[in-house]
C-alpha cells in the first residue's frame, strides 16, 4: 500500500463534508454504473462539497463540485497538493512520472518536460498528424456503426509514439501497440482499484501477476528505446521528446536519470492517448446526435472557419470529459466550502458535475457549441485539462490531434447516429461511451478522396 493511502484518515463523519448512508459497495457500484447520474443525485442532496465513500478509500473521497470549490482545489496549492493523490495510478504510469511526483520536485520536473510540449513546438507535429489521420480515415470510412473509440486509440497511440519515441518503424509501432493494448486493455487497469491483497502478483493467472507481467512488457520496450536513442549520434538532431530529455538539464544542471526517464516516458505515453482518443471518440458521437450543431460545424469548416470546431471541443469536453477529475490530498487539517477536510484526505475536482452546473451553464444537458463563441466562461468552470501548476501539459497535443480529425473526418463524411446516444462508464479515471462511441459515417465524396485541404495556419496552439 502507497504512503498515501496509509495515511489517508478513517471514515468519521464530523471530519468530512456530507455523504449519504449508504453502504461503501453501494457507493462503488453506483459511481461504476452511472457515474455521471449518481454523483449529480449526490451534488443535489449534499451541496456542492460532499463526501463520497467508495472503494479503494478507506475514509471517504472528498469532492469539489462547483466552479468556485473547483477553483480552491486546482490552484491552492498549500493547502491542497498533487502526486501523493494520484497514488492510485502509480502502478501503471509509474511513481516517478510526473503524474505521480509530489512537491517540490514536481516543478522541476515539469519544467524539463514542458518544452517539447509548447504550442508553437507542437504545431510542427501538425503535418504528421494528419498524415497519419488520412492513413487511418479509410478504415474508418469503409464501417457501417462503427466505434470510435478503438479507431481513435490505434492512431492517437501511433501519434503518441510518433511524438515521444520518434518512432516511425511500422514493426516497432505494432510491437508497442500490441503491449500497450495488452496492457491497458481487457479490464486490466481495473487490478488498481481492487483491495491491497489482490494486487499482488501471485502467479500469471492471478489479476496481479497479469497486470506486472503486462506492464513489463511495455516497461522492456522502454528502456530499449532509451539505450537506443542514448547511443544514437544524430540525438541532438531529432525532435522527439525522449531524444530532447536526455539533454535537458534544469538550473543546476541535473537531468533526469534512466530511472526517472522510464517513469516519465511511460506517463506520457498512457497519459497521452486513451484521453485524446476518448474524446475524439465522444466528440464525434455527439455530433452524430445532434444534426443541427453537425451541419452548423461542417458548414463553417467547409467555408475556412474554425470558430465551430474549437467551439465544439470545448463543449465536448465540457459535457463529457474524458478525464473525470483531478485528484489532491489535503496538506493539513483545512476546510472547502464550510466543511471540514482533514489532512491528507484524498480530494478529487469532479469535472462533470463542474461542468453541469446550472448557475454556470444554462440548460447545462444540451449540446450547443455556440455557447463558447461569446464570452469566455467563468475561470474553473470548465477544466477538462485539470488547472493550476499540474494542468495537462499535453493539451496543445490532443487539440492538434482532435482538431485535425474532425476537419478530415468531417469533410469525407457526415457522422449519424447508429443507435441511441451511449451512456458514460468510469473506466479507472476516464469517462467512456459504454459502447465506444458508435456512429455511421455517411460519405460526402468516394473513399479515398483527399479531405478538405487544410487552410493556411489552421490549427494553431491554444493560449
Ligand atoms: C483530450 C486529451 C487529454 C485530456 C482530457 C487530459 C486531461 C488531463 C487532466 C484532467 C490532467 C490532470 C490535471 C490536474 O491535476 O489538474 C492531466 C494531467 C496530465 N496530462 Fe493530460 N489530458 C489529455 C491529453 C494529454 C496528452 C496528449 C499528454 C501528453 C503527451 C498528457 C499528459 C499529461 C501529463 C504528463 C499530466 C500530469 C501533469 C502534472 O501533474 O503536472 N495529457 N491531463
Amino acid at each position: 500500500m502507497s504512503d498515501a493511502f496509509a495515511r489517508e484518515p478513517r471514515w468519521d463523519p464530523r471530519l468530512f463534508p456530507p455523504a449519504t448512508r449508504a453502504p461503501r459497495a453501494v457507493q462503488t457500484a453506483r459511481m461504476l454504473l452511472d457515474p455521471q447520474g449518481y454523483a449529480r443525485s449526490l451534488r443535489r442532496r449534499l451541496g456542492p462539497v460532499f463526501s463520497l465513500r467508495t472503494f479503494p478509500y478507506r475514509g471517504a473521497l472528498v469532492c469539489a463540485a462547483d466552479a468556485a470549490a473547483n477553483r480552491v482545489v486546482l490552484t491552492d496549492h498549500e493547502r491542497f497538493t498533487g502526486g501523493d493523490a494520484a497514488a492510485l495510478l502509480a502502478p501503471a504510469v509509474g511513481a516517478g512520472s510526473l503524474i505521480c511526483t509530489p512537491p517540490p520536485l514536481h516543478l522541476a520536473h515539469r519544467k524539463l518536460l514542458l518544452p517539447p510540449f509548447h504550442g508553437v513546438r507542437v504545431a510542427r507535429w501538425a503535418p504528421r498528424v494528419r498524415e497519419l489521420v488520412h492513413t487511418g480515415l479509410p478504415a474508418l470510412l469503409s464501417g457501417d456503426g462503427v466505434p470510435v473509440r478503438p479507431w481513435a486509440q490505434r492512431l492517437t497511440l501511433d501519434v503518441i509514439l510518433r511524438v515521444v519515441f520518434g518512432l516511425t518503424d511500422p514493426a516497432r509501432v505494432a510491437t508497442f501497440r500490441h503491449a500497450l493494448n495488452a496492457f491497458v486493455g481487457m479490464g486490466n487497469l481495473a487490478v488498481l482499484f481492487l483491495p491491497e491483497p489482490l494486487r499482488r502478483d501471485l502467479g500469471p493467472l492471478s489479476p496481479g501477476g497479469r497486470f506486472h507481467r503486462l506492464r513489463a512488457t511495455v516497461v522492456d520496450l522502454t528502456r530499449e528505446e532509451i539505450a537506443a536513442r542514448r547511443a544514437a549520434p544524430d540525438r541532438a538532431h531529432r525532435d522527439d521528446v525522449l531524444s530532447m530529455l536526455l539533454d535537458a538539464r534544469d538550473e543546476h544542471g541535473a537531468g533526469l536519470d534512466d530511472a526517472q526517464l522510464l517513469d516519465e516516458l511511460t506517463g506520457l505515453v498512457l497519459a497521452g492517448y486513451e484521453t485524446t482518443a476518448t474524446t475524439i471518440a465522444w466528440t464525434l458521437h455527439l455530433l452524430a446526435h445532434h444534426p443541427a450543431a453537425r451541419d452548423d460545424l461542417i458548414a463553417d469548416l467547409d467555408a475556412g472557419s474554425d470558430r465551430l470546431l474549437k467551439a465544439t471541443v470545448k463543449e465536448s469536453g465540457r459535457l463529457r470529459p474524458a478525464v473525470y477529475n483531478a485528484m489532491r490530498t489535503a496538506a493539513h487539517d483545512t476546510e472547502l466550502g464550510g466543511h471540514p477536510v482533514p489532512r491528507h484526505a484524498f480530494v478529487a475536482a469532479l469535472f462533470p458535475l463542474t461542468h453541469l452546473d446550472p448557475g454556470r451553464w444554462p440548460d447545462p444537458d444540451a449540446f450547443r457549441p455556440e455557447r463558447h463563441l461569446g464570452a469566455d466562461p467563468v475561470p474553473y468552470s470548465l477544466t477538462p485539462f485539470g488547472g493550476g501548476v499540474r494542468r495537462c501539459i499535453g493539451v496543445s497535443l490532443a487539440q492538434l490531434e482532435i482538431e485535425t480529425v474532425l476537419r478530415e473526418l468531417l469533410a469525407a463524411a457526415v457522422p449519424e447516429p447508429a443507435g441511441p446516444l451511449e451512456p458514460a462508464r468510469l473506466v479507472s479515471v476516464m469517462l467512456v461511451p459504454a459502447r465506444g462511441g458508435r456512429v455511421r459515417l455517411r460519405a460526402r465524396r468516394p473513399h479515398g478522396c483527399p479531405g478538405r485541404p487544410p487552410a493556411p495556419g489552421s490549427w494553431s496552439p491554444p493560449l
